[in-house]
């Protein structure tokens, strides 16, 4: 299985302003790999305007912004070298460009080329709580596809990293996914 990074990828919707969501970017020794499923904003923004940036950012509330909507207007600026924007505060970021595209009728991969990459701030280390908020991210993420036991007992097991290992960042982004996920059981 090849590695894989998660970002924040922005890609640019038909009004021309930027669009912000998590997804896993698969490593491949030519090429890195967006795979959105279908339907999403980010797959019809790709296929629109096949250009994109990687953002690489610690700050979790991006991820559990984005994925509960409680928050998703992040400040973004102008990418570098392609026509898009890019997470104004992260560590880097790399502007890709689709250069193929594997068709799938669920999930095809669109295969980019770096075409820039910057480094912006230091990365300071590994955090446990930030690790749990991503995973937490990704369950409520698949909240229509897995049962609710499995993400209720994911949830029980990862609040222990944040109550142990967290910042105030940490702890507000695992509140929103909190509430995000109390408002889903509810309906
Ligand atoms: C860490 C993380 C990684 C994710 N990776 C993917 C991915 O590779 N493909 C995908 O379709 N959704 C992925 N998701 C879920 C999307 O962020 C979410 O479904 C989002 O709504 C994308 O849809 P949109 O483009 O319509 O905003 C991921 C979520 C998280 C928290």
């Amino acid at each position: 299985m090849p590695l894989i990074r998660e970002a924040i990828v922005v890609t640019t919707g038909p009004d021309g302003r930027p669009h912000l969501a998590p997804l896993g970017l698969i490593e491949r020794p030519d090429a890195l790999v967006l795979a959105p499923f279908r339907p999403s904003t980010t797959l019809a923004n790709l296929e629109r305007h096949p250009f994109a940036c990687a953002c690489y950012t610690d700050d979790v509330r991006v991820f559990a912004g984005c994925v509960t909507g409680k928050k998703r207007d992040w400040p973004t600026v102008a990418a570098a070298r392609v026509a898009g924007f890019r997470l104004a505060s992260c560590l880097a970021h790399e502007e890709l460009e689709v250069v193929a595209v594997e068709a799938d009728a669920l999930r095809p991969r669109f295969c980019c080329r770096v075409v820039h990459a910057a480094t912006h701030a230091p990365f300071l280390g590994f955090n446990r709580a930030r690790f749990a908020v991503i995973e937490a991210a990704i369950l409520f993420s698949r909240r229509h596809l897995l049962p609710a036991a499995e993400i209720a007992d994911g949830f029980a097991r990862l609040r222990v990293l944040v109550d142990k290992t967290a910042g105030e960042a940490e702890r507000e982004a695992w509140r929103w996914l909190e509430e995000a996920w109390a408002q889903a059981v509810a309906v």
